[in-house]
């Protein structure tokens, strides 16, 4: 089981992420980053965030650690936000924290290295998961103490929206070419070496025993939480030995054509503009002067350089 606190105050909403965590204090003192059972996405991304939270840990990644928070609405009250307001009143009982890492940043895969045997630990891991939620759009990655960090285990193990169809679904592929330390030559032979034999059955279920019996209960096709947890770890258990060879990494995301708007792609292609001289000859006439008084302006700098 989680260690149990109860929220004493409601700091503040998170807006980046899309289910509205929330800021809160607890009795422990503590600071933590609340996703309620109330939100939109349902109790099994609390279920996904404690199972895969907890594994990662365990597995020796940096996740911050998990705790159950006793939410009593009453300390919302003054909230203005009617949207708070209301997921807080839908989310009385037990949610989910995560200890807050202050003064932390979000992971730019283009501003932080990560080596290559550490890209191999997350995108082997992500896999195992089917972690479709750590892509370079949206990488739920923090940058703490100058160490990344894993969050955001929601949008994984996507067989528990279906488990009549889970071992089909266990045995698919990864598709971790969007994934955001795919340009990291992620070594993913040396984590499943290192990591795959330590995902024993033993392992799985203690970290299926942390998930709250509230977030387990009437599933249909699962008499008590005691099955639905023994499913979870009937799913990962034969996936962690041959997830490895079916990850497809592909090409890297850097080669991708840039997202960015027109305007600015413009603005970044090395000058003479391609696009510019091909429209029409006046431009390109314009370039051919830039191109001119850019190298009479580069000889100016070297003769001044050699002075
Ligand atoms: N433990 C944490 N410490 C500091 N900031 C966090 C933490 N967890 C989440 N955040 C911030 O909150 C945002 C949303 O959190 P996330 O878990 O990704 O929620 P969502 O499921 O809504 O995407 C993150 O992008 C990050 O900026
Ligand atoms: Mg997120």
């Amino acid at each position: 089981m989680l260690e149990e606190v109860v929220a004493t105050r409601y700091v503040t909403p998170l807006r980046e992420g899309g289910s509205l965590p929330g800021i809160v204090e607890a009795d422990d003192l503590g600071t933590y980053v609340m996703k309620f059972t109330g939100a939109g996405q349902g109790r099994k991304t609390l279920v996904a965030e404690v199972i895969c939270g907890q594994l990662a840990r365990r597995l020796g990644l940096r996740v911050p650690e998990l705790v159950a928070i006793q939410l009593d609405p009453v300390i919302g009250l003054g909230e203005p936000d009617q949207e708070v307001q209301e997921l807080l009143k839908a989310s009385g009982g037990l949610n989910l924290g995560m200890d807050y890492l202050p003064g932390s940043i979000g992971f730019d895969p283009l501003a932080y290295a990560v080596d290559s045997k550490e890209a191999g630990r997350v995108v082997w891991f992500d896999a195992l998961v089917n972690n479709v939620d750590r892509s370079w759009r949206n990488p739920n990655m923090l940058v703490w103490h100058g160490e990344p960090w894993l969050i955001d285990h929601g949008a994984t193990m996507i067989w528990h929206h279906n488990w009549p169809g889970v071992q089909t679904s266990v045995a698919k592929p990864y598709d971790a070419t969007d994934h955001v330390l795919a340009t990291f030559d992620p070594d993913v032979a040396a984590a499943a070496t290192e990591l795959a034999p330590l995902v024993t059955e033993e392992l799985l279920t203690e970290v299926a025993a942390d998930v709250p019996d509230e977030w387990l209960v009437d599933e249909p096709g699962f008499d008590t939480p005691e099955a639905l947890r023994r499913a979870y770890v009937e799913a990962l258990l034969p996936r962690a030995a041959t997830i490895h060879e079916r990850i497809t990494l592909g090409e890297r995301t850097e080669r991708k054509p840039s997202q960015a708007p027109g305007w600015l792609t413009d603005h970044l292609t090395p000058w003479p503009h391609p696009t510019k001289n091909s429209k029409n000859s006046k431009n390109s006439e314009n370039s051919e002067n830039s191109e001119n008084s850019e190298n009479s302006e580069n000889s100016k700098n070297s003769k001044d350089s050699g002075k």
